[in-house]
């Protein structure tokens, strides 16, 4: 059946139809106890799941611990205990992290199962009976934490490529996959779109990766160098490397290869193929998350891995293919690599202790592009707390039914008509319905979305562009509170009552759609927002939501303020250790006002200019065409500006931490355009856009009080 409304058939993109969704995380080495990047992967996966659940998709969500290995072995052995002990002690401090950050995996998986070890197993033996996994004497320079042999070229000055360590050289007998024979099958997978990667310069990283000849991978460690792992079902001097033994998880989750376990001592059973269990269901609809230090693996070993099982198992050898990657970027702590000895290493728990686990999900969906670096500090997340949350959303949720409670008795006015009246209500008509639009057969041609217009919610969602999420939400929020301050229902209604009532519906529904589309990142306080805006707690999915379903007469609900603001000389320590000390300050109560911590900054006075030397400064008006961020750079983001010349003019701008980009499309803005052409992160910069700052550092736009004509001149 064809979406109906981008007319785009099932199998292929589909935007609109509901599907399956099944998304995973890395399964995370119990080497040490979860930070805040572990914590970005499983909260983006989260809220992927929570949107796709948004948009009416059946949705499956994976997450576990990787428990074999080398590093997991020294773990231990370091606390002179039992591997298994050790594994069974620390999968719980991830297990029982992911509820107290509103995480809701439906299944955590341990690579120690037996169920999981079967599946390896079973794999591994089948492989080697159709002669994919055969043995060689191999001799290359291996790096012992990352557990890998690398060849003489791929060193990178005589150490390793990926962690720079120093590597030794070492000759043994091996077991290897033949990988390298699936290295054309999977260019065409990646290059047909079979197998998609997030985002697309991600997956141009992989195809540069396979412009080298392939290598076979080394599946096998000898027990003498290592013991804990899978041992091989032909060779029991051998253990699993444990990438083999990980990747398949995934699998192992949702039913591969499933079978009885054996009883004793007697032959394992003939595995029962794909089909007999759910797998056959979920597996089409897979999208793997993973941070970019691990694309590799994923996206060469992994895809490879199932080309060979499929080939083995008489299936074609595209049968289960791993549909879709989404590689993530890092996190950096106060612009510096995380490390224990650095003592920077950020505890999500602590955060969510002390903030509330909403604070964390909110910043870290803020901050990040899915797909880039993104800077965590302390002041950072409370200026998005501060700010976003507690000003612009919970105080706006506060004043609108504070005004329904005062003046309408506490019930959802009535809309005087159903269209908008005013330029305020126009604006946040306007962005609603852009956010809620179905797909077009446009938006299905562009998925990447390059981001010169507000994209429909489900776009962003299926383009897991899940940062847009948070920003279009907030610019839905920000027109709402223009909407209060334009419109001034509380001044309008002892004069106009019917105006203040269509102004404040207007409000509630705005509140309403912006809640339900911030369900995902805010999956506590939007149901209680919908509650106190009279919309009931029920979320209506995004294909049946619209604008005017807020039945008039509903009761509002008054409360507590949604988001605490923290004062920064007050606010607890964030980025810390990971075991965050016990006496730390506890959060100031809310409070309304301003931070008083707030500096002012004023520019020393400068020198006088004459007339003709300002007049030297060519200061125009231009409306931004388009707006993103600029890879590599968490402080700049591209803007396209019509300054009324033959084309846009490409302008780099230093506002990334103050501005979603989708904010930004659309606006006027002040741009100095006779300043010398620039360089920066490889772009060119010809112009410079002006702005302030406020109160608590966010820049702001400086823009002409009415819509001019772009290329309008400033005198
Ligand atoms: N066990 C493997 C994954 C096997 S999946 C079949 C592993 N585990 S890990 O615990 O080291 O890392 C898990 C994830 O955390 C990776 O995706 C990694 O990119 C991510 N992060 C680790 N540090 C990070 C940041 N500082 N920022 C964001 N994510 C980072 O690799």
């Amino acid at each position: 059946m064809p979406c109906y409304a981008c007319r785009s058939p099932r199998g292929r993109r589909v935007f609109c139809m509901p599907q399956r969704f099944y998304v995973t995380t890395p399964i995370y080495y119990v080497n040490d106890k979860p930070h805040i990047g572990h914590a970005y992967c499983t909260i983006l996966a989260d809220v992927a799941v929570r949107a796709h659940r948004l948009l009416g998709d059946e949705t499956y969500f994976l997450t576990g611990t990787d428990e074999h290995g080398q590093k997991v072995q020294e773990a231990a052995a370091k606390r002179g205990i039992d591997p298994q002990a050790h594994c069974d002690e620390l999968h719980a401090a991830f297990k029982s992290l992911w509820p107290q950050l509103l995480c809701a995996p439906d299944q955590f998986i341990r690579t120690t199962e037996p169920r999981h070890k079967a599946v390896v197993q079973r794999a591994l033996a089948r492989l080697y009976e159709r002669g994919l996994v055969v043995p060689r004497e191999f001799e290359g320079w291996y790096c012992v934490p990352d557990e890998r042999f690398w060849t003489e070229k791929e060193l990178a000055g005589g150490n390793c490529p990926t962690c720079g360590r120093q590597v030794v050289r070492l000759k043994e007998k091996n077991w290897f996959f033949l990988m390298g024979q699936f290295q054309q099958p999977l260019r065409e997978a990646i290059q047909s779109g079979a197998i998609a990667i997030h985002p697309a310069s991600r997956a141009n990283e992989v195809l540069g990766f396979l412009d080298k000849p392939l290598q076979d991978l080394c599946i096998s460690r000898p027990k003498s160098r290592l013991s804990w792992g899978i041992e091989l079902p032909f060779d029991p001097d051998y253990v699993t490397y444990v990438w083999f033994d990980a990747l398949l998880n995934y699998a192992t989750a949702v039913g591969f290869l499933d079978a009885d376990p054996p009883t004793d001592g007697a032959q394992w059973p003939e595995p029962r193929l794909a089909g007999d269990g759910n797998f056959d269901g979920w597996w089409p609809h897979v999208a793997h998350f993973l941070g970019k230090d691990i694309l590799t693996t994923h996206a060469v070993y992994w895809p490879t891995m199932l080309m060979g099982l499929a080939q083995a198992f008489d299936r074609p050898i595209d049968a289960w293919l791993p549909r879709r990657f989404v590689a993530t970027g890092w996190f950096l702590v106060d612009n510096t690599k995380m490390s224990k000895s650095l003592g920077n290493v950020v505890s999500p728990l602590g955060l969510a202790e002390r903030m509330g686990p909403e604070v964390l999900r909110w910043f870290v969906l803020r901050e990040m592009v899915v797909g880039l670096d993104a800077n965590f500090s302390e002041e950072a997340v409370l200026r998005r707390n501060n700010v976003e949350l507690a000003n612009d959303l919970g105080n706006l949720v506060q004043r609108t039914v504070a005004l329904v409670e005062k003046w309408f008795g506490g019930r959802v006015p009535p809309p005087s008509g159903s269209e908008p009246t005013t330029p305020a209500q126009k604006a946040v008509r306007e962005v609603a319905e852009l956010l809620l639009r179905p797909a077009t057969a446009a938006d299905v041609a562009d998925p990447v979305w390059t981001g010169d217009r507000l994209a429909p919610a489900t776009v962003t969602i299926r383009s897991f562009r899940l940062h847009r999420l948070a920003a279009d939400g907030l610019a839905l929020v920000g027109r709402l509170n223009e909407l209060i301050q334009h419109d001034a229902p509380f001044r309008t209604v002892r004069d106009n009552p019917a105006a203040a009532a269509q102004t404040l519906y207007c409000a509630l529904e705005g509140l309403r759609i912006a809640a339900t589309l911030l369900q995902p990142i805010l999956p506590a306080s939007a149901p209680e927002i919908l509650r106190r805006i009279g919309a009931g707690e029920t979320l209506i999915a995004l294909p049946d939501l619209r604008w005017g379903q807020l039945a008039p007469d509903s009761p509002v609900a008054g409360g507590a303020p949604l988001f605490a603001k923290y004062e920064p000389a007050v606010a607890p320590a964030l980025a810390t250790q990971v075991q965050p000390p016990a006496s730390a300050t506890p959060p100031v109560a809310e409070s309304l006002a301003p931070p008083p911590e707030v500096l002012v900054k004023v520019e020393a006075v400068r020198p006088d200019v004459s007339i003709d030397q300002f007049g030297a400064l060519d200061v125009r008006v231009g409306t931004v065409t388009l707006a993103e961020p600029v890879p590599k750079s968490s402080k700049l983001l591209r803007l396209l500006v019509d300054l009324g010349e033959a084309a846009p003019r490409q302008i780099l701008s230093g506002i990334a931490e103050s501005f979603g980009a989708g904010e930004l499309v659309g606006q006027q803005v002040l741009v100095l355009a006779n300043l010398a052409p620039r360089k920066m992160m490889g772009l060119q910069s010809h112009g410079m856009v002006l702005v302030s700052e406020d109160a608590l550092g966010r820049r702001v736009l400086v823009q002409p009080a009415r819509p001019v004509n772009p290329g309008a001149g400033v005198r």
